[in-house]
């Protein structure tokens, strides 16, 4: 391989990319807003469109769409900070929850968690942990809303632990909660942050000490808070878990940080350590061997199609994370699956609110192509010698309905809508045998509502939904004679792999324990 441009490598190790993932509500438009305006993306906060939006009801789901276009809070946002370029990529919650919010942690390099103190893990975050414990990403964890009354900060950790498997280290401590929160004890720097209401403070107020027991803590925030301040971290200290750089690297123990964001308290404390902490963009599995970010070749993948809903601007933009070399505006690229070679005009990247086209960017990297309908999720675009990253996985749907075609005679458009539209990513679909039935799983049951829509939109068909019982999809894998024996019982997704769908956990225990020689995967990754 060729020498790297010593520019490039330099450009590529200050890149950080990373997604937030949290249940709706525990403030992630609000953290990613605070971020934001520390890189001076954004003036001030409530700039992030969609935090409204995010939480429309179902049925309005349409005019939203209509009035945002393609939205900045299902992508990527980026900024300079502190000398590094940080990448964003958000992850759609609400009714907009969709596979593809899965899939837009294949494309992170880390990932910040953010729990709200008083509901603890929820269910979301633990369907999106989940996915990065897969992918052995470093996990770093925000308990945000210290400002209110929440669950005591042990027990927290212990059901961070319980829920998730993973182990914590706190990097700070909480001094009181609520109406008696009063800041934060920095275990790694040894000083106490202070909390001033509400404010939008510039600076950090802060005050060095000797450890939790020096007295000076007790003068400045009372000398209960500060009795309960030795006792805990004293407990933490004895009974916690040690720092450890390798487990957090492998996502196997998280640091944790406390916090209010929307009152500034944290934040930049939070970023700041992240910053120091996290990966830079690091070599991606392909059918070639691991490739290195730091190579010369440009390659990417593609990782999330979204498709325009405002008729004035139906285009569809593919969003591609660059995984080594860098990106030129107009170069010539291999689109390896289509085996041609195509150029990348017009690019674009996603600051807050406007599309901006770009004229280079580097691994670590995200940034939309318009697409004509040549790309598929999982796509590789590459220079030099080819080659293919990891397959993006399919993720178990929760909510399944059997489709079909009000029309009959309409059965050519139906097929090739239904066919363009699963390319996307947001919907699965899988058949029966030997009917060829054809079911529709999602992750989120507004999917439904979208493809309805497009489908009489774009190609003019009327279908019929018909709920089904279903709630878990597993990918077999094993003893061929055995998943065969099951015949009648499973599906085929897009790619023709046996999958199997069951109501309950229980049902899926069941046909576990009835079928050892058979595998039941939570993914497709890999198979
Ligand atoms: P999300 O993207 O994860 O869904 O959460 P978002 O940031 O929209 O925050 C959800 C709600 O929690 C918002 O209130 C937000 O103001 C509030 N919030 C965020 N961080 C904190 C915090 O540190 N302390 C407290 N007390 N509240 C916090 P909302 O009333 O739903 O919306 P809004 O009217 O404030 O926009």
């Amino acid at each position: 391989m060729s020498q790297i441009n010593p520019q490039w490598e330099k450009e590529i190790a200050k890149r950080r990319t990373f997604a937030i993932i949290s249940h709706p509500d525990a403030g992630k438009t609000t953290m990613t807003e605070k971020l934001l305006y520390y890189g001076g993306a954004i003036r001030e906060a409530g700039m992030v469109k969609g935090r409204k939006n995010s939480k429309h009801a179902t049925s309005d789901w349409m005019e939203i769409e209509k009035k945002r276009g393609i939205s900045v809070t299902s992508s990527a946002m980026d900024f300079e900070y502190k000398g590094h370029h940080i990448n964003i990529l958000d992850t759609p919650g609400h009714q907009d929850f969709s596979e593809d919010t899965y899939r837009t942690l294949t494309a992170a390099d880390a990932a910040v968690m953010i729990i709200d103190v008083a509901k603890g893990v929820e269910a979301q975050t633990i369907k999106l942990f989940k996915v990065c414990r897969m992918r052995g990403i470093p996990i770093f964890t925000f308990v945000n809303k210290l400002d209110r009354h929440g669950k005591d900060p042990f027990e927290l950790l212990e059901e961070i632990e319980r829920v998730l498997g993973i182990r914590s280290y706190p990097m700070n401590w909480p001094i009181g909660m609520g109406s008696y929160f009063s800041g934060v004890y920095d275990r790694m720097k040894s000083r106490v942050e202070l909390y001033q209401t509400g404010s939008q403070h510039e600076e950090i107020s802060f005050f060095p000490v000797e450890g939790a027991e020096d007295p000076l803590i007790g003068d400045r925030v009372g000398q209960e808070l500060w009795q309960q301040l030795q006792d805990e971290v004293s407990l933490l200290d004895v009974a916690g878990d040690d720092y450890d750089e390798e487990l957090i690297a492998k996502g196997e123990l998280t640091p944790v940080f406390f916090g209010s964001a929307i009152n500034n308290f944290g934040v930049q404390t939070f970023l700041d350590n992240f910053l120091q902490m996290a990966p830079p963009p690091s070599p991606k599995k392909s059918n070639a061997g691991l490739i290195d970010p730091y190579s010369n070749a440009f390659s990417g993948f593609i990782f999330k199609i979204q498709a325009n809903m405002n008729p004035a601007h139906r285009d569809r933009i593919a969003f591609l994370r660059i995984c080594s070399g860098k990106f030129e505006r107009g170069m010539s690229v291999k689109h390896v699956r289509l085996g041609k070679d195509i150029k990348l005009a017009q690019p674009v990247q996603f600051m807050a609110q406007d599309r901006e086209i770009v004229d280079e960017s580097f691994a670590g990297d995200v940034i939309g192509l318009f697409d004509p309908g040549i790309f598929q999720i999982g796509d590789t675009l590459c220079v030099g010698q080819s080659f293919e990253y990891e397959e993006m996985p399919h993720f178990s749907p929760e909510f399944f309905s059997k489709v079909m075609v009000k029309d009959a005679m309409k059965h050519k458009q139906f097929q090739k809508g239904i066919m363009q539209l699963t390319e996307e990513g947001t919907v699965q679909l899988f058949r029966t045998h030997p009917m060829e039935e054809l079911i529709l799983g999602v992750v989120g049951v507004l999917q439904f509502e979208v493809l309805e829509y497009r489908l009489k939109a774009e190609y003019g068909v009327d279908i019929m939904l018909t709920r089904m019982p279903y709630q878990i999809a597993r990918w077999l894998e094993g003893d061929k004679a055995a998943i065969d024996a099951l015949k009648n019982k499973i599906v085929t997704d897009r790619y023709g792999r046996p999958v199997m769908l069951f109501e309950s956990e229980y049902q899926l225990r069941v046909a576990m324990d009835k079928h050892s020689s058979i595998k039941f995967h939570e993914s497709s990754l890999g198979l």
